[in-house]
């Protein structure tokens, strides 16, 4: 099967990528814009192989994604790419509407002129929004987005779906709740707290630190995701969680003792706005359709995480000095 992985560049999609290559005969052309949070240092373990190639595209460039469709003509699209970070989408959220939103809407266009056989959109459980005690989002959940970023990718869910219903594109959805693991970008919660315990640098932990997230190991998310793509109904969405919800606190706590350092770095620091309370998924539509269930427990998960961290402080230094990531240090995260 010859695939187009959007955001292939990424956290997630490079996780995928790499998966892709080493475990299956599938040729992969990653299509990716290489934003700050784009970097080809993470297709390194893939960027010799045939059957990856990489095309570097804006999604939301009509033209553009045309020309890799006719070149590639792709048998399926998995789209990762995305303005992922909830803060910047504060900071900037132009650009989540435009990536998410717009973007979204050129590779729906695209694929359904090429006919593409199968769509898979990668979403996130914030589209739920922040969920009450004791309830678990199934995927009929209401959706009630909290942020930019949220807000944007709960539209692209339902533009998603549209094109399913109007045109018959067969798409699928999937919500994944708070990945973690190796080549996270050092601004998410887990890798930013690493990077800065190693450091010994203050870990700043938003207004109580008693919000909870639900942890899902990166190679997880991207099983889940492929059982998605081979095994999935056209049409449906299905959340991915990790069964691990764990406080704010506590997740900064077990990075401290995993890193050795002392609880005296955790600097409790302004809240977010907006920020969502809690996040909690049921996986009982995958499992059930698919076998899929997590495998990675969370110590284990964030042992090899932090280990990834401790032999690569030269990604962490190289990503961290993009001109960008200077600009957004200086006018958001200097609190
Ligand atoms: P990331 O920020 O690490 O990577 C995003 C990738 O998309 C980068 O390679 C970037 O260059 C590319 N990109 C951004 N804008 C683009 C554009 N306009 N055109 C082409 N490429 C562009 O993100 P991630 O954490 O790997 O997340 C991937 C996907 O998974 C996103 O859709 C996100 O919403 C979803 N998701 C993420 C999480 C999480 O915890 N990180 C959880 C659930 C779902
Ligand atoms: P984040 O990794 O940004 O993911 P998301 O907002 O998509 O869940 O944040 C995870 C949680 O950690 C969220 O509740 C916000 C909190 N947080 C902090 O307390 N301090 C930080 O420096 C960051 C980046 C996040």
């Amino acid at each position: 099967m010859k695939l187009i992985v959007t955001g292939g560049a990424g956290f997630i999609g490079s996780c995928f990528v790499r998966m892709l290559i080493r475990e299956t005969d599938h040729s992969v052309a990653v299509l990716d814009k290489l934003t700050y949070a784009g970097n080809l240092e993470n297709l390194e373990p893939v960027s010799d192989n045939p059957r990856y190639t990489f095309h570097r595209a804006d999604i939301a460039d009509a033209e553009a994604v045309d020309q890799v469709f006719a070149d590639v003509q792709p048998d399926a699209v998995v789209h990762f790419a995305a303005e992922s970070h909830v803060d910047r989408s504060i900071f900037a959220p132009q650009d989540s509407i435009n990536t998410n939103v717009k973007g979204t809407f050129t590779m729906l266009e695209a694929a359904r002129k090429y006919k593409t056989a199968r769509f898979v959109h990668v979403s996130t459980d914030e589209v739920y929004g922040s969920i009450d005690e004791p309830y678990d989002a199934d995927e009929n959940y209401p959706l009630k987005p909290s942020s930019p970023y949220s807000a944007a990718k709960a539209s692209s869910d339902l533009l998603v779906l549209a094109y399913f219903t109007t045109y018959k594109l067969p798409v699928l959805v999937t919500r994944a709740s708070n990945n973690y693991g190796p080549y996270h970008f050092p601004e998410k919660l887990i890798p930013l707290m690493i990077s800065n315990a190693l450091e010994n640098k203050s870990l700043p932990v938003y207004g109580d630190g008693m919000q909870i997230r639900d942890w899902l190991y990166v190679e997880d998310h991207c099983r889940g995701i492929y059982s998605v793509l081979e095994k999935g109904t056209t049409g449906e969405v299905y959340n991915i969680g990790g069964n691990c919800s764990l406080p704010n606190i506590e997740v900064v706590k077990r990075i401290l003792a995993a890193t050795g350092k002392d609880e005296s770095l955790i600097k409790y620091v302004q809240d977010r706005p907006g920020h969502d309370r809690r996040y909690a998924l049921t996986n009982e539509k995958l499992t059930k359709a698919t076998g899929w269930e997590p495998r990675m427990d969370f110590d284990s998960g964030l042992t090899a995480t932090v280990q990834w961290y401790r032999e690569n402080p030269g990604w962490v230094q190289r990503v961290k000095s993009g001109e960008y990531q200077k600009f957004y240090d200086l006018n958001y995260t200097s609190r």
